[in-house]
């Protein structure tokens, strides 16, 4: 599940000033699908990556973009106004820390489409929308197994001290 940042040369220099940045590693602090912001930033960067340089896409704004695309920490009480909201919050903590180029802003601002409104306007940042959703799934799979297996383990626990 854990990505080895610095194993890909090109990949961490691209990223490597984003990632040295104080603010943006209070994102490890945050829980996110079970598991946490910083690590399924990461995630989501690597994969876009590796997507868009096959592809000759513009792999330098997927990185950036993609690592910066959940860049928020507030608490919304409502879960949709989070699901639709976030985006902008991560451009503008984004633009306050980093500068961004026009294709970096639209992915993150379009990476909630289409639950969110803001229709993506390159195909790096449908790219992008589209390994956020299957990053996301695989991570609220894995973090449902972990918590079963725990589940588990406590019930069987409990049978085995009740059969004593
Ligand atoms: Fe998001
Ligand atoms: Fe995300």
């Amino acid at each position: 599940m854990q990505i080895d940042i610095t194993s890909n040369k090109e990949f961490y220099s691209l990223i490597r000033s984003i990632l040295e940045n104080e603010n943006f590693n209070q994102l490890k602090k945050v829980t996110h699908h079970g598991l946490n912001r910083y690590d399924h930033s990461v995630r989501v960067a690597y994969y876009s990556y590796l997507i868009t340089k096959f592809f000759h896409l513009n792999y330098q704004a997927t990185s950036r973009a993609g690592l910066l695309h959940d860049y928020f920490f507030d608490d919304f009480a409502n879960k949709y106004l989070s699901l639709v909201k976030h985006p902008i919050l991560a451009v503008e903590n984004a633009k306050k820390d980093f500068s961004l180029s026009p294709m970096e802003e639209d992915i993150i601002a379009s990476h909630m489409f289409p639950i969110a409104p803001t229709v993506p306007k390159y195909i790096e940042s449908w790219i992008v929308d589209l390994v956020d959703d299957v990053v996301s799934i695989f991570e609220k799979a894995y973090s449902i197994r972990h918590q079963l297996s725990a589940a588990c383990n406590f019930l069987l626990l409990i049978i085995i001290n009740s059969i004593k």
